[in-house]
């Protein structure tokens, strides 16, 4: 079977394709995850998109495997168990909904480890056997590779350093129910959040003070930033500045050969980069100054993902 099919599941869009075994995405499609409350019709809308695409591609015989990432999504299990960037809550066993409603076997895994997977296969972390990815989107992901190999931990969940507590007091409140996370800083979300708290701490003037508070996003404070806006230039300067630190810690933690950085904050050059250099060298234990390369993802960022999703497509087992 000369096909794999790949699903990203983001906590704003979903994207998913047909790939051959070069790695190359033949057609793909999207739908909004968060316009469906209900996790069957969401399932239903990727597939009514979705099956015309395998049909044009010659159809279900010619897919070996279904490879899904998503937010806090269990490799083991093949569920999401608790996903608040998500709009279902409880347990959701979506590698069996898809695989029953296509009829393809279903691999699942988390979001950040299948950008991972495609990093280490087509992308910055090519030939790379040790290496954190960290994915800056929504919320703040992971995948951790050891020894070439991704790190699933004991239950399945491992690698959620997103959730890494970095402020103990006066942490901001998490989606997870706790204070404090990277997550909250340091996502496009978190950028957001920052970009208010500023706006009102302060009374410089800046661009963005001609966007309703609610409705400004990190790429207001981006687009801010490229005219010279000081304040939006220090937003910057304050998320990568605490996601630099958090990375000296991760450094730590598996001595990896590169840290790579991915998602559109990622993309935010040196606004974002230049900081999280300087604090990562600065808090980094000394064996390691110097050592893990700091990378931006090679991959268009959808891409990464819906590939390193549908690498899983080849692992999985037939359907009895
Ligand atoms: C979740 C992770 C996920 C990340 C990016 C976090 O809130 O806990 O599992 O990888 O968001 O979607
Ligand atoms: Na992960
Ligand atoms: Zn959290």
């Amino acid at each position: 079977k000369p096909y794999v099919v790949g699903i990203d599941i983001g906590g704003t869009n979903s994207v998913f394709g047909i790939v051959d075994a070069r790695g190359t995405i033949l057609c793909s499609d999207s739908v909004k995850t968060q316009a469906y409350d209900k996790v069957e019709d969401y399932v239903d809308a990727v597939c009514a998109k979705l099956l015309p695409l395998i049909e044009s591609e010659g159809g279900a015989e010619k897919i070996k495997g279904i490879g899904v990432g998503a937010p806090n999504g269990n490799y083991y299990s093949g569920t999401i168990e608790f996903a608040p960037n998500l709009p279902w809550k409880g347990v959701i066993h979506l590698a069996e909904l898809f695989e029953q409603r296509i009829g393809i076997p279903t691999a699942l895994t988390n979001d950040a480890n299948a950008a991972a997977i495609g990093e280490m296969t087509y992308g910055a972390a090519r030939g790379m056997k040790d290496f954190i990815m960290i994915t800056l989107g929504t919320g703040v992901g992971s995948g951790i590779v050891i020894n070439g190999q991704m790190v699933y931990g004991h239950d399945g969940f491992a690698g959620e350093l997103g959730h890494t507590i970095i402020r103990r007091e006066n942490g901001r409140m998490c989606g997870c129910g706790r204070k404090g996370c990277l997550e909250t800083y340091c996502s496009a979300t978190g950028v957001a959040r920052t970009a208010r708290e500023f706006l009102i701490a302060r009374s410089d003037e800046s661009l963005l003070r001609n966007i309703p508070a609610e409705e400004i996003s990190s790429k207001d404070v981006f687009d801010a930033a490229e005219k010279g806006d000081k304040l939006a230039q220090e937003i910057f300067e304050f998320t990568g500045h605490l996601l630099g630190e958090a990375l000296a810690d991760f450094v730590a933690f598996s001595s990896p050969e590169a840290i790579v950085l991915f998602g559109g904050l990622a993309k935010s050059g040196d606004y974002i980069m230049k900081p999280v250099e300087k604090a990562l060298n600065d808090n980094v234990l000394n064996i390691f100054k110097g050592k893990a390369k700091l990378l931006v993802s090679e991959l268009k960022d959808s891409d990464a993902a819906v590939l390193g999703a549908s690498a899983l497509g080849w692992e999985v087992k037939d359907l009895k």
